[in-house]
Protein backbone atom coordinates (compact mmCIF):
# COMPACT_ATOMS: atom_id res chain seq x y z
CA UNK A 1 0.00 0.00 0.00
CA UNK A 2 3.00 2.47 1.18
CA UNK A 3 5.76 1.81 -0.15
CA UNK A 4 9.35 4.42 0.69
CA UNK A 5 12.56 2.67 -1.29
CA UNK A 6 14.92 4.91 -0.06
CA UNK A 7 13.88 8.46 0.33
CA UNK A 8 16.00 11.45 1.32
CA UNK A 9 14.72 14.88 0.68
CA UNK A 10 15.81 18.40 1.40
CA UNK A 11 13.92 21.78 1.04
CA UNK A 12 14.96 24.49 -1.58
CA UNK A 13 17.77 26.42 -0.18
CA UNK A 14 18.81 24.05 2.72
CA UNK A 15 21.74 21.61 3.02
CA UNK A 16 20.00 19.47 5.41
CA UNK A 17 18.24 16.71 4.61
CA UNK A 18 14.92 16.49 6.36
CA UNK A 19 14.60 12.52 5.23
CA UNK A 20 17.77 10.59 5.16
CA UNK A 21 17.75 7.25 3.43
CA UNK A 22 13.84 6.43 4.44
CA UNK A 23 13.04 2.41 4.34
CA UNK A 24 9.09 2.16 5.03
CA UNK A 25 6.62 -0.40 3.76
CA UNK A 26 2.68 0.10 5.34
CA UNK A 27 0.04 -2.90 4.55
CA UNK A 28 -3.37 -1.84 3.69
CA UNK A 29 -5.40 -1.66 6.99
CA UNK A 30 -2.01 -1.17 9.36
CA UNK A 31 -2.61 1.37 11.49
CA UNK A 32 0.72 3.60 12.15
CA UNK A 33 2.06 5.71 14.77
CA UNK A 34 5.03 8.07 14.11
CA UNK A 35 6.27 9.72 16.97
CA UNK A 36 9.89 11.85 17.29
CA UNK A 37 11.60 14.74 18.50
CA UNK A 38 10.71 18.44 17.24
CA UNK A 39 12.69 18.42 13.70
CA UNK A 40 12.68 14.96 13.18
CA UNK A 41 11.19 15.01 10.09
CA UNK A 42 7.69 13.65 10.77
CA UNK A 43 5.50 16.43 8.68
CA UNK A 44 8.12 15.64 5.85
CA UNK A 45 7.23 12.54 5.93
CA UNK A 46 3.41 12.89 5.48
CA UNK A 47 3.91 15.35 3.14
CA UNK A 48 5.59 12.93 1.18
CA UNK A 49 2.56 10.28 1.61
CA UNK A 50 0.52 13.28 -0.07
CA UNK A 51 2.65 14.42 -2.17
CA UNK A 52 3.12 17.92 -1.37
CA UNK A 53 6.60 16.75 -1.20
CA UNK A 54 8.52 17.56 -3.95
CA UNK A 55 5.66 18.94 -5.88
CA UNK A 56 4.33 22.01 -3.59
CA UNK A 57 7.41 21.95 -0.92
CA UNK A 58 9.84 21.90 -2.98
CA UNK A 59 13.51 20.29 -2.88
CA UNK A 60 16.24 17.47 -4.08
CA UNK A 61 14.05 14.40 -3.90
CA UNK A 62 16.33 10.96 -4.15
CA UNK A 63 14.59 7.82 -4.05
CA UNK A 64 10.94 6.54 -4.67
CA UNK A 65 7.97 6.43 -2.91
CA UNK A 66 4.50 4.83 -3.65
CA UNK A 67 0.95 4.70 -2.27
CA UNK A 68 -1.69 2.38 -3.56
CA UNK A 69 0.50 1.64 -6.79
CA UNK A 70 1.32 5.77 -7.51
CA UNK A 71 4.43 7.01 -7.67
CA UNK A 72 4.42 10.08 -5.70
CA UNK A 73 6.52 12.01 -7.69
CA UNK A 74 5.24 11.46 -11.23
CA UNK A 75 1.49 11.79 -9.66
CA UNK A 76 0.18 14.68 -9.32
CA UNK A 77 -0.85 16.28 -5.64
CA UNK A 78 -4.78 16.00 -7.14
CA UNK A 79 -3.99 12.13 -8.02
CA UNK A 80 -2.72 11.37 -4.57
CA UNK A 81 -5.59 13.07 -2.96
CA UNK A 82 -8.15 10.58 -4.09
CA UNK A 83 -6.23 7.74 -2.13
CA UNK A 84 -4.60 9.64 0.23
CA UNK A 85 -6.56 12.17 2.96
CA UNK A 86 -4.63 13.66 5.44
CA UNK A 87 -4.85 16.49 8.01
CA UNK A 88 -1.92 18.84 8.60
CA UNK A 89 -0.25 19.92 10.96
CA UNK A 90 -0.89 23.83 10.43
CA UNK A 91 -4.49 22.76 9.77
CA UNK A 92 -5.37 26.30 8.62
CA UNK A 93 -3.41 25.95 6.01
CA UNK A 94 -5.53 23.41 4.31
CA UNK A 95 -8.69 24.95 4.43
CA UNK A 96 -10.07 25.67 1.14
CA UNK A 97 -13.12 27.68 1.26
CA UNK A 98 -14.45 30.06 4.46
CA UNK A 99 -17.80 27.80 6.24
CA UNK A 100 -17.58 25.06 7.69
CA UNK A 101 -20.27 22.26 5.49
CA UNK A 102 -18.41 24.33 2.39
CA UNK A 103 -15.36 23.17 3.45
CA UNK A 104 -16.81 19.17 3.54
CA UNK A 105 -18.91 19.85 0.54
CA UNK A 106 -15.72 21.38 -1.47
CA UNK A 107 -13.59 18.07 -0.88
CA UNK A 108 -16.96 15.87 -2.04
CA UNK A 109 -17.92 18.02 -5.10
CA UNK A 110 -13.72 18.25 -6.11
CA UNK A 111 -13.87 14.22 -6.04
CA UNK A 112 -16.83 13.48 -8.21
CA UNK A 113 -18.62 11.24 -5.70
CA UNK A 114 -22.10 10.65 -6.96
CA UNK A 115 -24.41 13.81 -6.05
CA UNK A 116 -27.08 11.44 -4.34
CA UNK A 117 -24.22 10.35 -2.03
CA UNK A 118 -22.89 13.73 -1.06
CA UNK A 119 -25.67 15.20 1.63
CA UNK A 120 -25.37 11.65 3.89
CA UNK A 121 -21.54 11.99 3.82
CA UNK A 122 -21.88 15.08 5.10
CA UNK A 123 -24.29 14.70 7.83
CA UNK A 124 -22.28 11.11 8.80
CA UNK A 125 -18.90 13.31 8.50
CA UNK A 126 -19.97 16.39 10.61
CA UNK A 127 -21.86 13.79 13.15
CA UNK A 128 -18.77 11.17 13.59
CA UNK A 129 -17.01 14.10 14.56
CA UNK A 130 -19.52 15.36 16.90
CA UNK A 131 -20.09 18.99 15.33
CA UNK A 132 -23.29 18.63 13.48
CA UNK A 133 -23.71 22.04 15.45
CA UNK A 134 -20.84 23.81 13.91
CA UNK A 135 -22.20 23.20 9.94
CA UNK A 136 -23.51 26.58 9.78
CA UNK A 137 -20.36 28.16 11.10
CA UNK A 138 -17.79 30.47 9.34
CA UNK A 139 -13.96 28.70 10.38
CA UNK A 140 -12.91 31.46 11.52
CA UNK A 141 -14.53 31.54 14.54
CA UNK A 142 -13.62 28.32 15.49
CA UNK A 143 -11.46 26.77 17.93
CA UNK A 144 -7.94 25.39 17.40
CA UNK A 145 -9.69 21.73 18.27
CA UNK A 146 -13.05 22.48 16.35
CA UNK A 147 -10.86 23.46 13.18
CA UNK A 148 -8.92 20.06 13.47
CA UNK A 149 -12.33 18.45 13.55
CA UNK A 150 -13.44 19.93 10.48
CA UNK A 151 -10.46 18.98 8.96
CA UNK A 152 -11.00 15.76 10.08
CA UNK A 153 -14.48 15.91 9.25
CA UNK A 154 -13.52 16.63 5.40
CA UNK A 155 -10.86 14.07 5.22
CA UNK A 156 -13.55 11.21 6.56
CA UNK A 157 -15.83 11.93 4.67
CA UNK A 158 -13.92 11.42 0.97
CA UNK A 159 -13.43 7.55 2.48
CA UNK A 160 -9.53 7.54 1.42
CA UNK A 161 -7.96 4.55 1.36
CA UNK A 162 -5.27 5.98 3.16
CA UNK A 163 -5.57 8.56 6.16
CA UNK A 164 -2.40 10.35 6.96
CA UNK A 165 -2.81 12.73 9.99
CA UNK A 166 0.19 14.69 11.30
CA UNK A 167 -0.68 15.67 15.01
CA UNK A 168 -4.10 16.10 13.94
CA UNK A 169 -5.69 16.00 17.55
CA UNK A 170 -3.20 18.12 19.13
CA UNK A 171 -5.94 20.72 19.95
CA UNK A 172 -8.47 18.25 21.21
CA UNK A 173 -8.76 17.63 24.65
CA UNK A 174 -8.70 14.03 25.92
CA UNK A 175 -12.31 12.42 25.55
CA UNK A 176 -12.15 14.41 22.15
CA UNK A 177 -8.87 12.49 21.07
CA UNK A 178 -9.73 8.99 21.69
CA UNK A 179 -12.73 9.74 19.67
CA UNK A 180 -11.00 9.98 17.20
CA UNK A 181 -8.57 7.66 17.52
CA UNK A 182 -12.04 5.39 18.05
CA UNK A 183 -13.48 6.53 14.71
CA UNK A 184 -10.02 5.82 12.90
CA UNK A 185 -9.89 2.02 14.07
CA UNK A 186 -13.50 1.70 13.02
CA UNK A 187 -12.62 2.88 9.78
CA UNK A 188 -9.64 -0.01 9.74
CA UNK A 189 -11.50 -2.78 11.03
CA UNK A 190 -14.63 -1.79 8.63
CA UNK A 191 -13.12 -0.76 5.32
CA UNK A 192 -9.47 -1.56 5.33
CA UNK A 193 -8.48 2.28 6.01
CA UNK A 194 -4.74 2.32 6.00
CA UNK A 195 -4.18 5.20 8.75
CA UNK A 196 -0.56 6.68 9.58
CA UNK A 197 -0.76 9.04 12.20
CA UNK A 198 1.75 11.36 13.65
CA UNK A 199 0.97 12.03 17.05
CA UNK A 200 2.72 12.85 20.49
CA UNK A 201 0.57 11.39 22.86
CA UNK A 202 2.58 8.49 23.05
CA UNK A 203 -0.21 6.36 25.21
CA UNK A 204 -3.24 7.37 22.96
CA UNK A 205 -0.74 5.49 20.04
CA UNK A 206 0.18 2.79 21.96
CA UNK A 207 -3.63 1.89 22.64
CA UNK A 208 -4.44 2.24 18.79
CA UNK A 209 -1.53 1.68 17.02
CA UNK A 210 0.21 -1.58 16.05
CA UNK A 211 3.24 -0.06 15.17
CA UNK A 212 5.31 2.51 16.30
CA UNK A 213 8.02 4.44 13.99
CA UNK A 214 10.11 6.70 16.19
CA UNK A 215 11.70 9.11 13.65
CA UNK A 216 15.04 10.81 14.69
CA UNK A 217 17.16 13.50 11.85
CA UNK A 218 15.13 12.42 9.02
CA UNK A 219 15.93 9.13 9.45
CA UNK A 220 13.65 6.30 11.46
CA UNK A 221 15.39 5.14 14.51
CA UNK A 222 12.91 2.68 15.50
CA UNK A 223 9.92 0.73 13.63
CA UNK A 224 8.19 -1.74 15.54
CA UNK A 225 5.28 -3.78 17.22
CA UNK A 226 3.88 -1.10 19.81
CA UNK A 227 4.73 -3.54 22.19
CA UNK A 228 8.78 -4.40 21.45
CA UNK A 229 9.18 0.07 20.65
CA UNK A 230 7.83 0.30 24.51
CA UNK A 231 10.25 -2.29 25.90
CA UNK A 232 13.18 -0.07 25.10
CA UNK A 233 12.25 2.97 27.60
CA UNK A 234 15.67 4.08 27.53
CA UNK A 235 16.41 4.11 23.56
CA UNK A 236 13.22 6.06 23.22
CA UNK A 237 14.39 8.73 26.35
CA UNK A 238 17.85 8.98 24.19
CA UNK A 239 15.65 9.55 20.87
CA UNK A 240 13.29 12.52 23.66
CA UNK A 241 10.31 10.35 23.39
CA UNK A 242 9.00 9.95 26.53
CA UNK A 243 7.63 6.67 27.41
CA UNK A 244 3.65 6.13 29.08
CA UNK A 245 4.19 6.40 32.44
CA UNK A 246 2.62 2.72 33.22
CA UNK A 247 5.07 1.48 30.74
CA UNK A 248 8.01 3.14 32.75
CA UNK A 249 6.55 2.28 36.06
CA UNK A 250 6.50 -1.57 34.77
CA UNK A 251 10.25 -0.99 33.47
CA UNK A 252 10.99 0.34 37.35
CA UNK A 253 8.90 -2.68 38.82
CA UNK A 254 10.64 -5.10 36.58
CA UNK A 255 14.23 -4.21 37.13
CA UNK A 256 13.28 -4.27 41.52
CA UNK A 257 12.07 -7.83 40.37
CA UNK A 258 8.52 -6.99 41.33
CA UNK A 259 7.20 -7.36 38.13
CA UNK A 260 7.95 -10.19 35.63
CA UNK A 261 5.62 -9.71 32.47
CA UNK A 262 5.40 -7.62 28.89
CA UNK A 263 5.22 -3.97 29.98
CA UNK A 264 1.40 -3.28 29.84
CA UNK A 265 0.57 -0.55 27.13
CA UNK A 266 -2.95 0.61 28.01
CA UNK A 267 -4.66 1.14 31.17
CA UNK A 268 -6.50 -2.36 31.62
CA UNK A 269 -3.18 -3.96 31.06
CA UNK A 270 -1.83 -1.75 33.63
CA UNK A 271 -4.79 -2.20 35.78
CA UNK A 272 -3.63 -6.27 35.47
CA UNK A 273 0.12 -5.78 36.77
CA UNK A 274 -1.01 -4.15 39.65
CA UNK A 275 -3.28 -6.31 40.70
CA UNK A 276 -1.03 -9.13 39.95
CA UNK A 277 1.66 -7.45 42.55
CA UNK A 278 -0.77 -6.53 45.21
CA UNK A 279 -2.29 -10.18 45.58
N1 LIG B 1 9.68 24.54 4.33
C1 LIG B 1 10.87 24.22 4.84
N2 LIG B 1 12.03 24.76 4.36
C2 LIG B 1 13.24 24.40 4.86
N3 LIG B 1 13.41 23.51 5.85
C3 LIG B 1 12.30 22.95 6.37
C4 LIG B 1 10.98 23.27 5.90
N4 LIG B 1 10.09 22.55 6.62
C5 LIG B 1 10.81 21.82 7.48
N5 LIG B 1 12.12 22.06 7.34
C6 LIG B 1 13.23 21.41 8.09
O1 LIG B 1 13.16 20.02 7.82
C7 LIG B 1 13.41 19.26 9.01
C8 LIG B 1 12.24 18.34 9.31
O2 LIG B 1 11.11 19.14 9.58
P1 LIG B 1 9.67 18.54 9.85
O3 LIG B 1 8.72 19.68 9.88
O4 LIG B 1 9.40 17.44 8.88
O5 LIG B 1 9.87 17.91 11.31
P2 LIG B 1 8.76 17.41 12.36
O6 LIG B 1 9.28 16.12 12.90
O7 LIG B 1 7.43 17.40 11.74
O8 LIG B 1 8.85 18.51 13.50
P3 LIG B 1 7.71 19.03 14.52
O9 LIG B 1 7.64 18.03 15.64
O10 LIG B 1 8.23 20.34 14.97
O11 LIG B 1 6.43 19.15 13.76
C9 LIG B 1 13.70 20.29 10.11
O12 LIG B 1 15.08 20.45 10.20
C10 LIG B 1 13.04 21.55 9.60
O13 LIG B 1 13.71 22.69 10.07
MG1 LIG C 1 5.68 18.31 12.18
Amino acid sequence: MIELRNVSFSYEGSANRALDDVCLSIAPGEFVGVIGPAGAGKTTLMHTLSGIVPHVRRGDFFGSASVAGLDTVTSTVAELSKTVGCVFQDVESQFVTTMVEDEILFALENFSIPRDEIPERVDRALSDLDIADLRSRSLSSLSGGQKQKVALAAALALSPNVLALDEATGELDPASSVQVFTLLSQLRRERNTTVIVVEQKIMLLSAFADRLIVMDQGSIAIDDPVRQTLERPGRLLELGVNCPRVTTLAARLRDKGLYHGAPPINLDEAETMARGILR
